[in-house]
């Protein structure tokens, strides 16, 4: 077998002053692309008082402005990009929860930069050329599909573009076509244990040896679960479609300790999400992201609403980011205590006689808001297990995180199946009455 340095792609060679040097040149020209050809960049700089050569280090980057969400649909459809629509081979969109959906563009050698990206990512969670790839995540306007699709083929890898949904139809290919590598989202890979086990196919047996699991977040735990039940390496990828899709950063197999930045592309920050203020590395707070080499739709310093912190490089040159600990939009305020559903994946998971399915249920009655922990008894559980399981996820939530939740077991195969991102929080509390 190759030694794993000769499979490295030139960017992932740089040395660290190298790298530096080629990212605030790409900086350079994407902030003055930006600005010459997206009038809503152009204004927003002008706002702000600086211009593309005031970027003299990437430290400077932190004087310009940042872009949400908000501005991208305000520009619906074509606004934000930076080059004639003839040019933009391919459009995707994030389905937002509510209005307009966020659109985003490529021209061919951004999806030839993707597709890269994404080989590299497959490269780095143990994927190799000739492998068949089992693509799982789904196919259309979501990135994830076609994202991981051409990554793939990029590679030299034989893919099977399965997408989400007909999860028998899933398992037998699974069986049939011996893929080594699967990318699907990590509550469907739950999904497809339980039919895996349905069909009574040993989920240990198949030829997988890597999951690429992402476009949501999941927990140590939740690898511990998914290794054992399938034999296989559990990495996580992370991506979004404003800045391209799934191959903005992965975890490598041999170290497996966070997501590595592919920062020769991708420049990330992590900021208060409150001021704004750029926070040291090692610090929590939302990422940030700023692309370097995109010609259709540069994004500068987009806020993405994600909570993690950066840390130095292990496995590669580039920096990492920890697994991400959720989204600033589905953190709960329950009674003044922040939750994240993440940190109730981590305590349902290590309790016994309880499936690795659970929902949470807000309520409010008059002006008090209950968070209900409605979890999956394991087949078989018995009634003083389900018993036990209910006192201690609700012992561990108050210890650990410190608020009051009701628990319920539900019966095994009752919970909501995930095809693909997973809806963890049920808000039943009256419209309009925000958090409390
Ligand atoms: O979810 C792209 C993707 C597809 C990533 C397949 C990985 C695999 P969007 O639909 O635009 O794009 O959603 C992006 O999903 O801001 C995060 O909140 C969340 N997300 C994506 N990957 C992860 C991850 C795709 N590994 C949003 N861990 C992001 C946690 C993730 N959250």
């Amino acid at each position: 077998m190759a030694d794993a340095r000769d499979l490295l792609d030139a960017g992932e060679r740089l040395g660290p002053e190298e790298l530096r040097t080629l990212q605030l040149e790409r900086l350079r020209a994407s902030l003055l692309h930006a600005y010459e050809h997206v009038p809503f960049y152009r204004e927003s700089f002008d706002k702000a008082g600086v211009r593309p050569e005031d970027c003299r280090s990437l430290a400077d980057l932190a004087r310009f402005p940042f872009t949400t969400k908000a501005d991208l649909r305000a520009n619906y459809p074509y606004g934000m990009f930076a080059v004639p629509r003839e040019r933009i081979r391919r459009l995707h969109a994030s389905s937002g929860t509510t209005g307009l959906p966020t659109l985003v563009g490529y021209t061919d050698n951004d999806l030839s930069m993707w597709a890269d990206m994404v080989a590299r990512s497959i490269r780095a969670a143990g994927g190799r050329p000739g492998d068949v790839v089992h693509v799982a995540y789904g196919y259309g306007l979501f990135t994830g599909g076609l994202g991981a699709h051409y990554g793939a083929e990029r590679l030299g890898c034989t893919v099977v573009p399965a997408s989400g949904g007909m999860t028998a139809r899933q398992v037998r290919l699974i069986q049939g076509l011996e893929p080594g590598v699967i990318m699907v989202t990590p509550s469907y890979m739950l999904t497809l244990l339980d039919e895996f086990e349905r069909q009574g196919v040993d989920p240990r047996e198949t030829a997988l040896r890597v999951g690429i699991f992402g476009a949501e977040p999941w927990t140590e735990q939740m690898r511990r679960e998914i290794e054992e039940r399938f034999a296989i390496d559990a990495v996580d990828i992370y991506g979004l479609s404003e800045v391209v899709g799934p191959g903005v950063a992965q975890e490598c197999v041999e170290t497996k300790d966070g997501l590595t930045v592919w920062e020769d592309h991708f420049y990330p920050e992590v900021v208060d999400p409150i001021t704004g203020e750029v926070l040291p590395e090692g610090e929590r707070g939302e990422l940030v992201f700023t692309s370097l080499t995109k010609e259709a739709m540069p994004i500068v310093r987009y806020r993405t609403r994600d909570l993690t912190r950066l840390l130095p490089g292990t496995a590669r040159v580039f920096r990492r980011m920890e697994k991400i600990s959720g989204r600033s939009d589905d953190l709960v305020i329950l009674r003044g205590v922040n939750l994240f559903p993440t940190q109730i994946e981590e305590i349902v998971l290590r309790t016994p006689g309880v499936a690795p399915h659970f929902q949470l249920r807000l309520t409010r009655e008059g002006r008090m808001d209950s968070l209900t922990v409605r979890a999956e008894a394991r087949p078989g559980a018995t009634p003083e297990a389900r018993e036990a399981a209910v006192r201690s996820i609700a012992t561990e939530v108050k210890n650990g995180i410190g608020v009051s939740v009701d628990v319920e077991i539900v019966e095994p195969e009752s919970l909501e199946r995930s095809v693909g991102k997973i809806r963890r929080i049920v808000d039943l509390r009256p419209r309009d009455s925000g958090q409390g």
